[in-house]
């Protein structure tokens, strides 16, 4: 048996612990600056200190522990927001593996500090604005990101100020520190499961692209306004949606999906008077991807002038396509070897990962741990302790291995 084997049940009850801190009852809803996100921190901050890592908070509300060492920082870890009814796993389990691996190295001196994050938003649930937490240690969160309103028409700044954040303080400058950043993640997706393995190396991490389209028309009376001389909004997007799903079929490699859509004023007897409509387009190539966006966008345009409809196309955020580092991949595939046995697969992964904002101020490495039936972002999210125990085993290996090229 594997060492990582005894840490392997208690991240599995951990991962549990941070699914009872929830906005919804009998679901698992943790958004950016909630009361739950902040319980879940807090379990997570009891847990750092007995790790021996000293927690802290920043600006945007990410929770960092760290233990001093030598020279640079080695940084670890993932988010602990959710989508809304999402799963235990999705960014928690790499929270909680990389506190296991920092307790399986031990207090030894290290060459280089140890740094673990529990990112406060990666999935941008609330505000539609992905990566935000590890943005800030790239320095790129945007003035015009705090301007954002979630559903209940509350600002970002405000929701992070009340909160105990500082939306003053967004500017600081990119963490230049970093040795490296490394991130365990459940993949989201088959090709584990296909391939029967526990882990997975990912090579590069798709680019993806978030809009609201508004589609504005005249809301009317359902009896009275003649088929002729409405302007449907929700016909209108409701044309698009379905144009959204024929251009992700037909284009091969890319994905486009309409998740969400509010419709106004909703009432079974009024023709929708405006309807919003979100749009995530993801693409390992961001040629392929901008090209499938500017048709969407013509074509959103087409079907509202078709009805008289007006649209405002408001993107909410946009990365490119993100290559893992060469050399921290090639040593976690080694070390993937080295505990399985056998090579493990290299996956692009589809799911945007705090890894996209961390690569553009050091070298990062993921490894992909298989999750039951590749289903991600839903209450049947499931991992086994065996695939945990190799996750940890993998990981503290290559913490110790970069311990070792440091001396
Ligand atoms: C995050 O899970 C995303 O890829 O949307
Ligand atoms: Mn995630
Ligand atoms: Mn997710």
């Amino acid at each position: 048996m594997i060492a990582a084997m005894l840490n392997a049940p208690t991240v599995l009850q951990r991962c549990e612990d941070l699914a009872r801190c929830t906005e919804e009852p009998g679901r698992i809803t943790r958004r950016f600056a909630t009361p739950a996100l902040a319980r879940a921190r807090q379990l997570v901050a009891g847990w750092m200190r007995q790790a021996g890592l000293e927690p802290r908070l920043d600006a945007i509300g990410n929770l960092i522990g760290r233990r001093e060492g030598s020279g640079p920082t080695l940084l670890l870890g993932s988010h602990l927001d959710t989508v809304r009814d999402g799963g235990r796993y999705d960014g928690a389990l790499g929270v909680i593996v990389a506190l296991a691996v920092a307790e399986r190295v031990g207090q030894r001196d290290l060459p280089f500090a140890l740094e673990i994050a529990a990112f406060a938003d990666e999935e941008g649930a609330r505000f539609g604005t992905a990566f935000l937490g590890s943005a800030l240690l790239a320095g790129r969160v945007s003035a015009r990101w705090l301007e954002h309103r979630d559903r209940e028409g509350v600002r970002l700044a405000d929701a992070l100020d009340a909160w105990g954040g500082d939306s003053s303080a967004l500017d600081a400058p990119p963490r230049r520190d970093l040795l490296g950043y490394l991130e365990v993640h459940i993949e989201q997706g088959p090709v584990l499961v296909e391939a029967n393995m526990p882990v997975g190396v990912v090579d590069s991490i798709a680019g993806q692209m978030r809009a609201f389209v508004t589609f504005t028309g005249t809301a009317a009376h359902a009896g009275t306004t003649p088929m002729g001389s409405r302007r449907d909004a929700l016909a209108a997007a409701a044309e698009w949606i379905g144009a959204v799903e024929r251009v992700g079929r037909e284009t091969a490699g890319l994905v486009a999906t309409v998740g969400d859509v509010e419709v106004a004023p909703g009432a079974a007897n009024v023709v929708p008077g405006s309807a919003v409509v979100s749009l995530d387009v993801r693409h390992a190539d961001d040629g392929a991807r901008n090209a499938a966006v500017q048709t969407l966008h013509a074509l959103a345009t087409a079907a509202a002038a078709a009805r008289g409809v007006e649209i405002v196309w408001a993107q909410a955020h946009a990365t490119a396509s993100v290559p893992c580092d060469p050399r921290l991949t090639a040593q976690l595939a080694e070390c993937a070897r080295m505990v399985t046995g056998v090579e493990v697969p290299r996956v692009c992964s589809g799911a945007g990962h705090d890894a996209v904002m961390l690569g553009e101020v050091a070298p990062v490495g993921m490894l992909f741990v298989r999750c039951a039936g590749g289903i991600s972002h839903h209450p049947a999210e499931a991992v086994t302790e065996e695939d945990v125990a190799v996750a940890i085993e993998v990981t503290a290996s290559l913490v110790e291995e970069l311990a070792l090229e440091r001396v």
